[in-house]
């Protein structure tokens, strides 16, 4: 089984001023019984990388594109990715499915980008508002692992994350049996495709509004391997206790 995961994304949030919060991050968990992962915006990266050098803390990013290289103006590739010095990248948040409109096969090509460079790839699923309340939520996560994750996945190289849109910088959280009843079909579905013993060594993380107040309760949940943190992730006084509830989950 490989380790819990606590990954922050900043999303379009983070100047070289912000630095120094990974350099106090990374000084309060210097070593850690869990993966600590942030996942600053691209410009950071590499700078980000050396900041958190010699701690727990790792770096990656929050999109890569599908080709290696090419006339792709804008883009940033996997290896491009590798070479700033992260482990890992986020790949179709549901803002990058609502802004660019990224569909499950896109996100699928880019985690065989990524993850044939060595990189985690963390892929995110998510039901809109409208789908919960009419009773699709399976449905669509359930669509959304099928198209977007590649058929040769391990638990070495893919990390799914349920992201829940309408729970996305709210401050509105499923209930413990909502997010177990995701929790659940997601492990049944890749254990389906990929044999129980790859499926369950595969993490799963839940996001959308964990705040120090409620990670505990979020992580004592069956088949919740860890989180993706978005608001809370951007000053270590609030992730720092967040990395230690799954700690000491
Ligand atoms: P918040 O934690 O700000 O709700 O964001 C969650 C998220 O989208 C992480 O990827």
């Amino acid at each position: 089984m490989h380790r819990k995961l606590a990954a922050g994304n900043w999303k379009m949030n983070g100047l070289g001023a912000s630095l120094a919060e990974l350099e106090t991050l990374g000084g309060m968990h210097a070593t850690s019984g869990i993966e600590v992962l942030i996942c600053p915006p691209a410009p950071l990266l590499s700078r980000a990388a050396d900041a958190v050098a010699g701690s727990a803390v790792t770096i990656g990013a929050q999109d890569c594109h599908a080709a290696r290289s090419g006339a792709h103006t804008g883009d940033v590739s996997a290896e491009m990715l590798k070479d700033a010095g992260v482990t890992s990248v986020i790949l179709g948040h549901s803002e990058r499915r609502q802004d660019h409109g990224e569909t499950d096969a896109q996100v699928r090509a880019k985690a065989e980008a990524a993850i044939a460079e060595g990189l985690l790839a963390i892929i995110c699923v998510g039901e809109s508002l409208e789908d919960r309340e009419a009773g699709r939520t399976l449905d669509v996560v359930g669509a959304q692992i099928d198209g977007s994750v590649p058929d040769h996945g391990t638990a070495h190289d893919l990390v799914i994350a349920y992201e829940p849109i309408w729970a996305i910088g709210t401050g509105k959280v499923p209930t413990l049996e909502q997010i177990e009843e995701v929790h659940g079909f997601l492990r049944n579905r890749l254990s389906t495709r990929f044999g129980a013993e790859t499926a369950s060594g595969i993490r799963l993380l839940y996001g959308g509004s964990v705040k120090p107040g409620n990670a505990a309760d979020i992580f004592a949940v069956s088949n919740v391997d860890g989180a993706l943190v978005g608001g809370a992730s951007l000053k270590s006084a609030d992730f720092s206790p967040i990395i230690a509830a799954l700690e000491s989950a």
